[in-house]
């Protein structure tokens, strides 16, 4: 059992948690300002009257984990943790269920050409004050791998003009790949954008897959059914007939442009992007914009937890394998403290060396294309009467057991992911090391004081 995107919005109306906005609003900055507040209010919401725009604009959809629920769940109700949604694109991965050719569908009951199609006609929003003009945030694009395999992923979009858009793709991604290849290769590229698709390839799409998987089938393993799609008129690319608008475009890696958007870890990200002409506009009668909050948003940050929790999984089997001495370990990966990865790892230490050791170590770790100190930011190493998950705890270890300030390491050495916006012109940034272990010496001073069975004494019984 699962929904579509249409079933969601209906459903999300039905439970009273959908706000319809019908006063006049201005794309730029105005909406993103509501869209910020009605995400802390947890509502999803329809904008029925953008300025310049016969489109309404959809979104606040999946700003909890709990609201993938709404995806699966019979009951339509929140109930879902990150295991849960993460383990769905897992199973989805490790059994895939190819996509289906139709010849006919929703997307295509509108097919624009030449210069019926307006861009500039979407409600698009202006987010921050820097940003270089009107993003879309929700599209995944699609298009074929130097392998063959169809590839579907989240790129931002700015819109340049009525027919031109530049697709923005991170180093971590296939898209990028797939630029560096048809450049050198000299051959042309198409990506089709699509806004609204079916759930469960906005999972996929958010999600790391193996090269030789296609998200297209893994949205069908999470389904247990297959996405029924049309070959785009112009890109010949596989499109979901149930989904809201697509952008058949051709890419011209000739011609990068710069653009500016306020990104996920809250800082501005600056990015070069091939400019890409949109051949045709496909929409469904009625077509709603699907838009995502930009910046550091909630509905960003749970799509976003897909693309890492393949990732920190692999990354805690590397290292429990590769270290035997590990009790417990985290892998903190969250918008707050910026876009890196902060890693908390629990041992029973042996020598007052080891932690040092491990911390260098670890940064140096092949994690296939690129080492682990590429993503994050701060390794932080602890005693196994320490919780991981539980930064307080991970912030009392580190300024109780610091004597020596050899244990606070510091690393400039190490390249860095393009969203750390700290990184300098030959592209390191900063890296930290906190060796937050009691000194063997000094472990009797430093027992952290603890109740026994203090668990177990519960005050409802005394009253
Ligand atoms: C809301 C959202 C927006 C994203 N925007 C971009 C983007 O603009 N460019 C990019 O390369 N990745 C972006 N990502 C991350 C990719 O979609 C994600 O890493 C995905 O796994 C990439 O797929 P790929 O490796 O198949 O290209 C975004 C992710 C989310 C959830």
């Amino acid at each position: 059992m699962y929904r579509s995107f249409r079933e969601i919005i209906e459903l999300l109306d039905s439970q009273g948690k959908l706000v319809r906005l019908t006063k006049p609003v201005n794309p730029r900055f105005e909406m993103p300002a509501l869209m910020k507040t009605l995400e802390d209010e947890a509502k999803a919401f329809i904008f029925e009257n953008v300025q310049g725009s016969d489109y309404k604009a959809v979104g606040g959809l999946f700003t909890s984990m709990g609201r993938f629920g709404l995806i699966f769940n019979e009951d339509g109700n929140e109930d879902f943790t990150y295991e849960q949604a993460g383990q769905r694109v897992v199973n989805g991965i490790a059994n895939p269920i190819p996509y289906n050719q139709v010849d006919s569908g929703p997307i295509l009951e509108n097919v624009l050409t030449g210069s019926d199609i307006d861009l500039n006609s979407l409600p698009a929003p202006t987010f921050f004050e820097l940003d270089t003009g009107p993003f879309l945030t929700a599209a995944v694009g699609i298009f074929r791998k130097p392998n063959g395999e169809i590839n579907v992923g989240f790129y931002r979009c700015l819109i340049t003009d009525s027919q031109h858009l530049l697709i923005n793709a991170s180093g971590l991604s296939d898209l990028r790949k797939a630029y560096v290849w048809h450049k050198e290769n000299n051959k042309e590229m198409k990506v089709a954008m699509v806004l609204g698709a079916p759930p469960a390839l906005l999972m996929a799409a958010a999600s790391k897959t193996p090269d030789d998987v296609s998200e297209l089938d893994v949205a069908g393993g999470i389904n247990g059914d297959s996405i029924d799609v049309i070959m785009g008129p112009d890109s010949g690319l596989p499109i979901p007939v149930d989904c809201e608008m697509a952008f058949e475009t051709v890419v011209d890696l000739d011609n990068m442009v710069e653009n500016t958007l306020g990104e996920f870890g809250a800082q501005y990200g600056t990015e070069h992007a091939p400019m890409c002409k949109v051949t045709s506009m496909l929409q469904r009668n009625d077509a709603m914009f699907y838009t995502l909050m930009a910046g550091r948003a909630k509905e960003h940050n749970t799509l976003g937890y897909l693309t890492v929790y393949g990732i920190t999984k692999g990354l805690e089997q590397k290292i429990r394998e590769a270290y035997t001495n590990v009790t417990n370990l985290a892998v903190h990966f969250d918008t707050k403290i910026g876009p890196l990865m902060h890693l908390v790892i629990a041992i029973k230490k042996s020598s007052d060396n080891e932690p040092a050791r491990m911390i260098k170590e670890l940064f140096e770790m092949n994690m296939g294309f690129f080492n682990l100190a590429w993503m994050a930011k701060r390794i932080i190493i602890v005693d196994d009467d320490v919780d991981p998950n539980d930064m307080d705890d991970v912030e009392w270890a580190t300024w109780t057991r610091m004597g020596r300030s050899e244990k606070l390491h510091a690393f400039q050495d190490f390249v860095t992911w393009e969203v750390d916006r700290a990184a300098l012109p030959d592209g390191t940034s900063a890296r930290v090391g906190i060796d937050a272990t009691k000194d063997m010496d000094y472990a009797d001073d430093l027992v952290k004081p603890i109740i026994p069975n203090e668990e177990e004494v519960k005050l409802k019984d005394y009253i």
